[in-house]
């Protein structure tokens, strides 16, 4: 058995050479830890996320909680526990893995924050598109295309009150919508959080409206494509479905299409591949103790995060083709 300081010398040895073996790394493993993999953008994520780690000679290593905040817990705690160099997490709920990314840490494992900000932590990086720009986009296209209606009555689907982009969106929006507001320009009649961003609950708050509400209202100003598809759900079943103006948010390919048809007036294009590679990109560097970049900084609650926004797109059926099918994020015949 081995003496108490010769114990001690061996830890040390080992931390000392775990060290420097991270720090070395030619073949680095990422982990990624994902809030869900049952929405068509996270498995776009993941997909150019993966392909980039793996051209600069990396490994990725996929978990996903599907929404469940334990689960995300203790996938992150597999990751530490294998060992990874760097954890990337796209959150369920930006509260709750403060405990999580403080294991990461003490483990010497830096974690990025994807797309949705981890709250009161000390995360290395956040990088995202920028949510709040989405929201004034998705505003600014009812105002500049319902300028006939006074005022304009909208039906406000908010997202998941558990992630934080769904206070950035309705932020953006706010900044739009409220001097219309208080000039009487712009009514919102009825307004719900949509609690895990499921299409069912998006669909409930818009049946909710029109049970109070009739068929008198002129938009529906939905945060994503997902809530979207539950909203014309319910439109659809009132015959009114193309009568009213829907926003929506990921250019999701059933979104696209149903933009074609008419049923859906936008979306908001979001270069996943863009986002995901460069996080690949910059994951790796991370892991080979290359620096991190920064190009804004956001409050967390705890510091104030490096952070990189990067840029997002409005979309309807007039520019789908050059903004959408022209950057290949979908071919022309996928939209059929
Ligand atoms: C993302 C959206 C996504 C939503 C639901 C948000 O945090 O920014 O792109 O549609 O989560 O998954």
């Amino acid at each position: 058995m081995k003496s108490a300081p010769r114990r001690l010398l061996a830890l040390i040895a080992s931390l000392l050479l775990a060290a420097t073996v991270h720090a070395s790394k030619e073949h680095p493993v990422i982990g990624l830890s994902l809030d869900t993999l049952k929405e068509e953008r996270w498995q776009k994520d993941r997909d150019s996320f993966t392909a980039e780690v793996e051209s600069l000679g990396g490994k990725v290593i996929v978990q996903a909680a599907n929404g469940d905040d334990t689960r995300q817990t203790s996938d992150i705690k597999a990751l530490i526990t294998r060992g990874v160099d760097v954890i990337v997490v796209v959150a369920h709920n930006g509260s709750a893995l403060t405990r999580a990314v403080k294991s990461a840490n003490d483990a010497g494992i830096p974690v990025i924050a994807y797309d949705r900000l981890i709250m009161n932590s000390d995360v290395a990086l956040y990088l995202t598109f920028d949510n709040v720009k989405v929201g004034e986009l998705q505003a600014r296209y009812i105002v500049d295309h319902l300028s006939d209606k006074n005022p304009i009555r909208i039906v406000r689907l908010d997202g998941a009150p558990t992630d934080n982009n769904a206070k950035l969106f309705k932020q953006g929006q706010d900044q739009v919508l409220d001097p219309l507001i208080k000039a009487g320009k712009v009514k919102i009649i009825f307004e719900d959080w949509c609690a895990d961003w499921k299409p069912e609950n998006g669909k409930k708050v818009t049946n909710a409206a029109i049970t109070r509400f009739g068929h008198d209202f002129d938009a529906i100003l939905s945060t994503t494509d997902h809530l979207a598809s539950g909203a014309i759900q319910a439109l659809t079943e009132e015959g009114i479905a193309g009568k009213i103006l829907v926003t929506g948010q990921d250019a999701d390919l059933s979104a696209c299409q149903r933009i074609l048809r008419g049923t859906q007036t936008m979306t908001i294009y979001k270069p996943l591949k863009t986002l995901a590679t460069y996080a690949g990109t910059v994951a790796v560097e991370i892991a080979k103790g290359g620096p991190v970049p920064k190009q804004a900084v956001l409050n967390n609650g705890f510091k104030e995060v490096p952070s990189v926004f990067k840029e997002i797109y409005a979309v309807d059926k007039d520019n789908m083709m050059t903004a959408i099918v022209a950057d290949g994020f979908y071919t022309a015949e996928q939209l059929k």
